[in-house]
């Protein structure tokens, strides 16, 4: 969704805003836009619709000095992406730019109540009404304007706002969207994520809903709506720059792909207790009583997420004998959910800061549920408001199609299926070879990240497919939900991932004389049943591609195509299946010349409903 970057301090601002822009652009967006002062006190705005690129190709040759400016990616929602669109957004007298991550729900009363004092508006977004409002309550204070003009907007936001009578100050605003603030060295910025501020500063304070900051050369304070003032705490980001580069690598699709030996071997680190068979998981805030308790786990999420969340619960069922349920944020949050002292929930999220997955969460939290977070990026949303949890740890995701963090994901959330287990009914040696597996995860990941070669073949077989099915069973099910999910985000090629007996109960219409079926099929007790669904679509001339464990010559007969993963405990099967999964995504964009890492209408974290 939208970025947004502000900086005030001795420095040009723009050079420092477009490269924070350059490095929230993972988050998707289709315009984007700076505005400074121009040196003769008044505001200078620049902005366009296309790629930062573009922004900066018709940026004028001498681009004016001041200390203060603020800057944004829009991902379209009120009003097409056009120039005039993008933000940042001025007051009518020009004298206020704002840009504001959100919607404001109220945006077409409160245009018809500012048409009717006279102000023409120069945009479709929901946003221009928040400048001329805050013009509308200017007296010489941009921090009362804009108190007085926040006490008129419904709906969420995440602003940065500047006046041009006010040359050392931004003021900024949360409500619903994230905002963090970067404490540097008599300058300070402001950023919708972290990744903007890493280059500047590691000393970030984060912003909650109702919190009002003004920034300045000097160091910032924090207010609420009525004036409170607020004591924050400054916290220490853990992120290297390198993390959030691309290093050697062409995509960071591929390079986070890649990462996964190393963010599987740091999820286990200091977590798999190889000599008792069970895991620690310091920050769960669960005492031994509350963990007896427990009678019902409750996975809820999104996208990627959903689907790491899915392949958790057949481990969380088989190793803990607990029911799972695993919930789709969005539906979960408007169902009136029923929520008891006895079931355990998780919100799982990458970003931490996905609307529906934090609002399913608040909802249960409100209905006294205890919810604990399944997160990567530290001190995000989830992350704060959770009850405690686990963060995956496998450091900044920037690709808009999630890789590294599904298998951390499931890795988490594996652990504490064999914690809960090992307090119930898992005998030691279980924990023990559960673990053993667990430890041989990176190791075998590479193996498979070394075909990437034959798997470009498959992936490039399958370019001209109009549809494309892929089908597992237990945990696979799962995988093949994800597999569907990336082909999809990054290539546009239809298809769509099912429970592989589902096949005969509608999609098996679809098959017809080469149409690419990529079947998960590991050597585990659903195999021979998978391979009855090789059979069906052998029969009916479809193309098998099936991802299989090394000499398994049953599904070598049977598929057109396959690609070898090593064996592995039954219940860890979608860590290593998943793999050529992502990279058969990753080859067919890159071979059909697509975006890989900012698929169209995508954005990494989706802050809005
Ligand atoms: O940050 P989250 O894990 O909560 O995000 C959930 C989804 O928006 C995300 O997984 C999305 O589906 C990705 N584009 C998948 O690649």
């Amino acid at each position: 969704m939208c970025g947004i970057v502000g900086y005030v301090g001795a420095k040009a601002p723009i050079p420092i805003l477009v490269e924070g822009l350059k490095r929230l652009e993972y988050r998707g967006y289709d315009s984007s836009g700076v505005a400074t002062m121009n040196g003769e006190g008044k505001v200078f705005v620049h902005k366009r619709a296309g790629r930062i690129r573009d922004l900066e190709h018709s940026m004028p040759g001498e681009c004016p000095k001041a200390n203060v400016g603020l800057a944004h990616t829009r991902w379209a929602t009120h009003g097409e992406p056009n120039d005039a669109n993008s933000h940042p957004h001025l007051s009518h007298d020009e004298k206020i730019a704002v840009v504001h991550n959100g919607i404001v729900e109220n945006h077409s009363s409160l245009r018809t109540m500012l048409m009717g004092e006279g102000v023409a508006f120069r945009s479709d977004t929901d946003t221009e009404v928040i400048p001329h409002l805050i013009a509308r309550f200017y007296e010489g204070d941009l921090e009362t304007a804009v108190k007085r003009a926040l006490h008129l907007i419904q709906g969420t936001y995440g602003i940065v706002a500047m006046h041009s009578e006010e040359p050392d100050k931004l003021v900024v605003a949360r409500n619903g969207s994230p905002i963090v603030l970067g404490v540097g060295d008599s300058e300070m910025f402001v950023a919708s994520d972290a990744p903007a501020l890493v280059a500047h500063t590691k000393q970030v304070v984060y912003l909650e809903d109702g919190e009002i900051a003004v920034l300045s050369p000097e160091g910032f304070r924090t207010t609420d709506l009525s004036d409170r003032t607020i004591q924050k705490d400054v916290n220490e980001l853990d992120w290297e720059i390198e993390e959030i580069e691309r290093g050697d690598f062409e995509h960071f699709m591929l390079k986070e792909i890649h990462e996964q030996p190393l963010s599987i071997d740091r999820g286990l680190r200091g977590r798999a207790m190889s000599d008792f068979g069970d895991a620690k998981l310091g920050g769960l805030n669960l005492d031994r009583r509350a963990f007896f308790d427990i009678k019902r786990v409750c996975l809820i999420a999104c996208g990627t997420s959903l689907h790491a969340a899915m392949a958790a619960s057949y481990l969380i069922e088989e190793l803990a004998r607990i029911p799972c349920a695993v919930e789709i944020a969005s539906e979960l949050r408007y169902r009136n959910p029923i929520v008891d002292a006895n079931t355990l929930y998780f919100a799982v999220s990458q970003s931490g800061e996905t609307a529906d997955t934090l609002a399913a969460m608040r909802e249960v939290r409100r209905k006294g549920g205890i919810v604990l977070g399944v997160v990567n990026v530290v001190g995000s949303t989830i992350a704060r408001e959770s009850d405690g949890g686990m963060y995956i740890r496998s450091g900044p995701e920037i690709a808009v199609a999630s890789t590294k963090a599904f298998t951390s994901q499931l890795l988490a959330l594996t652990l504490f299926a064999l914690k809960i287990g090992r307090m119930r009914d898992l005998s030691s040696t279980a924990g023990k070879q559960l673990i053993h597996a667990l430890n041989e995860l990176p190791d075998q990941i590479t193996t498979v990240l070394d075909q990437s070669d034959s798997v470009k073949e498959i992936a490039h077989s399958i370019l001209d497919a109009s549809y494309v099915l892929f089908l597992g069973r237990g945990g696979n099910y799962a995988t093949a939900l994800e597999g569907a999910l990336k082909l999809k985000e990054v290539s546009y090629i239809q298809c769509e991932g099912f429970a592989a007996a589902e096949m005969k109960h509608g999609p098996i219409a679809l098959i017809g004389d080469g149409t690419p079926v990529i079947f998960l099929c590991p050597r585990d007790h659903l195999r021979d049943k998978t391979l009855s669904n090789m059979e069906e679509v052998k029969a009916r001339k479809g193309r098998i591609i099936a991802v299989c464990n090394p000499g398994d010559e049953r599904v070598m007969a049977l598929a057109d195509a396959y690609i070898e993963v090593p064996e592995t405990h039954n219940l860890l099967t979608p860590f290593l299946t998943v793999i050529p999964l992502q990279l058969i995504a990753y080859h067919a964009a890159l071979a059909l010349g697509l975006d890989v890492d900012k698929p169209r209408n995508l954005a990494k974290s989706v802050t809005v409903e």
